[in-house]
């Protein structure tokens, strides 16, 4: 196979429609992905990466027809790859799909092989062991999604990471469950025999284990209360009263195990709290409460909030709870309380702004008050699921008959450190000195005193997460007088640290209260950053519905029961930094990656926050990821101005760097014919400039580019910019020795050649909009990447912005080319004026989304149109953009077509934009129909032309489909609506207004 026919299904097809679908599917499957094992941010689906390996490692010919007639083997060879990869691109995944893929990637290794090597290699061997298996290399491998898909692809997966906490988590996604994954006869565990049960019912039965051992230390500080709906029950149940009765408690040998909620009470789901400050009014003093809001529930026909109520002469509020059938019955708005962390006091109305709130923050001032607790009745009946219950109830916490007694848990934190040597987290939060009172990337609660991450929990919460490390320490210990392997006991030991860390998520003051149902209890990252929050929640960590222990016991092994594959497959997890390699030259045939982008995640940062868990669960068995207070900071590939002295310029080059030195080791360990795929947060093409100069500069030819939506349907969409996909695939080979080009003899006719193919084969595939200009971009860097560097014919260098701009001048030239075809017309659009021509490229490729000032630039350059200064289209009397800020927005008809001088030719006679006269029209058409004939004579646009225009405003290609009608909506409408009665509303307009211009133009039609 030489390298001319060794084009990979990356380098010329994947159905990203498909891939992008399933993927958004994916990421809202919460029972047994492998998410749910430990929280990892910008994970990405599995579906998404699985397609990235096989599409790296199967040559395109694969699916080429044999016959058949010539011309059509070409769309052929991609329909059928697209039927393929769409069935293996399914989460979970078709075993039997699986393993037909599994064939495809080995037997063209194993051509490769034979090519390397000089002599025979055939599948069999490989399979036996005899010959390697494919080696895929993820250099920032985070929560282990690609090689995960490489490993099951039946590849050699390498996964390193720089972050210890992600490398615990790659351990147990990719080297546990491939090594102790199925039941053993031959090695002790906890089977009804005695033997190894398998990975995930040890996990079970040792995570259970804990849970009962924890309850017994600590299960009365969530104590069940009496129902007020089952007038009998009065007594709650603390642990002297549970003790003494010895209801519901069973008994294992001397292990006291889970005490029932009883009959007649209701089990605590959460408890709510609100932080307060000292009013700042020195008359006053009252208790301040910082709640943002108050809702409880907030769910069709069911509406609870709390009503704060300042009784008079007292200096602390009540909080009653209200219950009410509609929103409006409530009679208090439960979201108009602190704003931004301002409260206005309720007693005597001083505002206690975010200044003195950060003030009293840093002096240790700012307390807590519970507000109220949620609990939940369970069904009387059983053959539910785990934690039935029958919704549940809101309870004030001046109506709960049991308070905290926060001297007794000081008290308890102390004896458990002192018997343990465990100890409440005192590393600073973000790495930053004590004395430092500023924001860092993603984080902001320092301002307000949070220096260290033992003061991200209540004294409860610390004590939970103690009691659980504790335990998991002592199951550590029983399983070793048990006689359990030892490797199998560290395994099992840092299943359970990592259950921690997922407790701590759910289990600190970030957690806010889900108010529209679920499990309540939110968990501390739905965000990829650590903000203030003013009031929270906290769970029960016994809770049977979730946000628990008890869930976590149950999710756990769920995962891992699909982690477990057939055969023998291999995977090695290290740790260490991507911009140094550890393997030697050409030792991988590919490298499949997702580096971190910029200042987007502060990994090292806010993983912090399980670090300081994991540490003192399981960092004795992990001890060379675990001698630092915090995870390490300095390697960390990211553009954070804080460890720059605040300057973001640094931070900026300094990431860059890395990246470059990154992709520089990517090239060393690649072979020759290998595969580098690089996904790209950017959604973008700006953004690539640097990236993608990076990878020249190593010695990459840039072949592709794919757009995939990675994330959730619905965030998509509440993003105005709805038709942009959420990560982009790059794909790059090993340049070989290619010199210097010249742009005007070697790149431009190969630009042409590659953008016109692409242009006209991806559309016929059904590709459009903004994925189609990606695509198509990506495919025509190969032009310019495939030379070390191209000059001009002046000699002058083409810089990395400039061959950017120059490729996508291409494809959007190309695109209106080909939208010209879709609508007919002699003269097609290409001979409109610029500033339409800008409307609508911009329109297809983006929809209604704003386009942030740097790409909108670069667009404008591709459309030879100007946007801002004068002529501008953003300025001038009649803007055709609106600019907020950095951004910029097209305007349709409803904002400028009520303007009597749109359309209408300038003072000097030049004819305006078509685009004006056509929103003129529409609005006309819609508000003053009477006006149109006047207007048309008066405005003389060409008739042909504006039609044309409307035509491919309107057009299947520019509705693409399920975003486009989201994007485009009411011009659309309109456009659809003039485009269909052309003849009644500007033929017969334009024969009334009898203009001779009018006539002529109908003559030519
Ligand atoms: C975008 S994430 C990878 C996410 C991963 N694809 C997943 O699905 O979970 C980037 C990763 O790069 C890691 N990282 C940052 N700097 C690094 C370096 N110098 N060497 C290796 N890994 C690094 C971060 O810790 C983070 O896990």
């Amino acid at each position: 196979m030489s390298t001319s026919d060794d084009r990979r299904l990356i380098e010329d097809y994947l159905p990203i429609e498909a891939i992008s679908k399933e993927a958004s599917r994916e990421k809202s499957v919460r029972k047994g992905h492998i998410s749910t094992l430990h929280l990892w941010w910008a994970r990405r689906p599995l579906v998404a990466c699985r397609a990235a390996v096989y599409g790296a490692l199967v040559p395109a010919s694969r699916f080429r027809p044999q016959n058949g007639p010539e011309e059509k083997r070409e769309s052929q060879t991609r329909a059928n790859a697209a039927k393929f990869v769409e069935r293996l691109c399914k989460y979970p995944g078709d075993a039997q799909v699986i393993a037909e893929a599994q064939r495809h990637i080995l037997e063209a290794h194993a051509e490769r092989l034979t090519q390397e090597t000089g002599k025979k290699v055939t599948v069999d061997e490989i399979v036996e062991g005899r010959a390697p298996r494919p080696k895929v290399l993820d250099m920032f491998a985070g929560g282990g999604a690609i090689p995960l898909e490489a490993l099951r692809l039946g590849c050699e997966a390498y996964a390193l990471d720089l972050n210890p906490v992600a490398h615990i988590i790659e351990l147990c996604t990719l080297v546990y469950p491939q090594k102790y994954g199925k039941p053993d006869k031959n090695s002790k565990g906890s089977a009804e025999d005695g033997t190894w049960a398998g990975l995930a019912e040890e996990v079970r039965h040792w995570g259970n284990w804990v849970l009962d051992k924890v309850k017994a230390e600590i299960g009365d500080l969530y104590p069940p209360i009496p129902d007020p709906k089952a007038p009998k029950t009065r007594q709650v149940l603390g642990k002297a009263q549970l003790e003494m009765t010895g209801k519901g408690f069973q008994h294992s040998g001397q292990q006291k195990l889970a005490v029932e909620t009883p009959a007649g009470y209701l089990t605590p789901v959460a408890y709510l709290w609100t932080r307060t400050v000292r009013c700042k009014n020195p008359a006053c003093q009252a208790t301040v409460p910082l709640v943002k809001q108050t809702w409880l529930c907030k769910k069709a026909g069911r509406f609870v909030a709390l009503k704060m109520v300042a009784p008079k002469g007292k200096k602390k509020v009540l909080f009653e709870v209200v219950a009410a059938h509609s929103e409006k019955m409530l009679g208090f708005d439960p979201e108009a309380f602190s704003k931004g962390g301002n409260a206005t006091c309720p007693f005597c109305e001083t505002v206690a702004d975010v200044a003195y709130v950060k003030e009293e923050g840093w002096a240790g001032r700012i307390g807590l008050e519970m507000m109220a607790a949620a609990y939940s009745r369970h069904r009387k009946k059983g053959g539910e699921t785990r934690g039935a219950t029958e919704g549940k109830v809101y309870i004030s916490v001046d109506d709960i008959p049991s308070v905290l007694d926060s001297d007794d848990i000081t008290k308890r934190i102390g004896t458990i450190c002192g018997k343990t040597g465990l100890a409440i987290p005192s590393a600073p939060i973000a790495n930053l000195p004590h004395d430092c009172n500023e924001n860092s990337l993603g984080i902001r609660v320092r301002p307000y005193g949070f220096r260290t991450w033992g003061q991200m929990f209540t004294q409860r919460q610390t004590l939970c997460l103690l009691t659980f490390v504790a335990a998991v320490r002592e199951s550590e210990r029983v399983m070793q007088e048990n006689e359990y392997d030892a490797e199998r006991t560290k395994a099992l030991v840092t299943y359970m640290g990592a259950m921690v860390d997922k407790l701590a998520d759910f289990c600190s003051t970030e957690c806010v209260w889900n108010y529209t149902g679920g499990r309540g209890v939110k968990n501390s990252f739905g965000r990829q950053a650590l903000a203030m929050t003013w009031d929270f929640s906290e769970t029960n960590p016994f809770n049977e519905a979730g946000a628990s222990w008890v869930a976590i016991c149950e999710d756990t092994p769920a995962a891992i029961d699909l982690l477990v594959f057939d055969g023998k497959m291999v995977s090695e997890v290290s740790r260490g930094s991507a911009m140094s390699l550890q393997w030697s030259n050409a030792s991988f045939d590919a490298v499949v990656t997702d580096p971190p982008y910029y200042d987007n995640v502060p990994y090292a940062d806010i993983s912090d926050f399980f670090y300081v868990w994991l540490r003192q669960s399981v960092g004795h068995l992990h001890p060379e990821h675990f001698a630092t207070e915090g995870t390490p900071k300095k390697g960390e590939a990211i553009a954070d101005p804080n460890r720059h002295g605040g300057d973001s310029e640094n931070a900026r080059k300094a990431y860059e760097k890395m990246m470059a030195q990154a992709f520089a080791e990517a090239h060393r360990v690649l072979k020759p014919n290998g595969q580098m795929t690089v996904v790209y947060a950017h959604k973008t093409t700006l953004g690539w400039a640097t990236l993608v100069d990076a990878l020249r500069r190593s010695g990459f030819t840039v072949t592709e580019a794919w757009p995939l939506d990675t994330e959730m349907k619905a965030r998509l969409r509440s993003m105005e910019s709805a038709a942009l996909a959420s990560s982009i695939f790059l794909v790059a080979r090993k340049r070989g020795n290619a010199g210097a080009g010249s742009y005007e003899k070697d790149v431009q006719p190969e630009l042409e050649r590659i953008v016109r193919e692409r242009v006209e084969t991806l559309w016929e595939m059904g590709i459009g909009g903004a994925d189609l200009v990606i695509a198509c971009v990506g495919a025509g860097l190969r032009a310019f990447t495939r030379f070390v560097r191209v000059d001009y014919a002046n000699g002058e260098e083409v810089p990395a912005q400039r061959f950017l701009t120059e490729v996508e001048t291409v494809v959007l030239q190309t695109i209106l080319a080909r939208l010209s075809k879709e609508v007919g017309g002699k003269q097609g659009l290409a001979s409109v004026d610029p500033a339409t021509r800008f409307y609508i490229l911009w329109r297809y490729t983006y929809r209604s989304g704003g386009l942030d000032a740097g790409e909108a630039i670069i667009f404008a350059n591709g459309t030879h149109v100007e946007l801002d200064g004068l002529g501008g289209l953003s300025s001038g009397a009649r803007p055709l953009l609106e600019k907020q800020k950095a951004t910029f927005r097209l305007l349709d008809y409803t904002e400028r077509g009520d303007n009597k001088k749109l359309g209408m030719p300038s003072d000097d006679g030049q004819p305006a934009p078509l685009i004006d006269a056509l929103q003129r029209a529409l609005w006309l058409m819609e508000k003053r129909p009477g006006h149109m004939a006047d207007f048309l004579r008066e405005a003389q646009p060409n008739l042909e032309q504006m039609r044309l225009v409307a035509q491919a405003l309107a057009g299947p290609a520019l509705k693409g489909g399920e975003l486009g009608e989201v994007a485009t909506g009411t011009e659309l409408a309109a456009l659809t609506k003039l485009t269909t009665n052309w003849r009644s509303v500007v033929e017969d307009a334009a024969e009334a207004a009898e203009g001779p211009l009018f006539r002529a133009t109908r003559q030519r039609q």
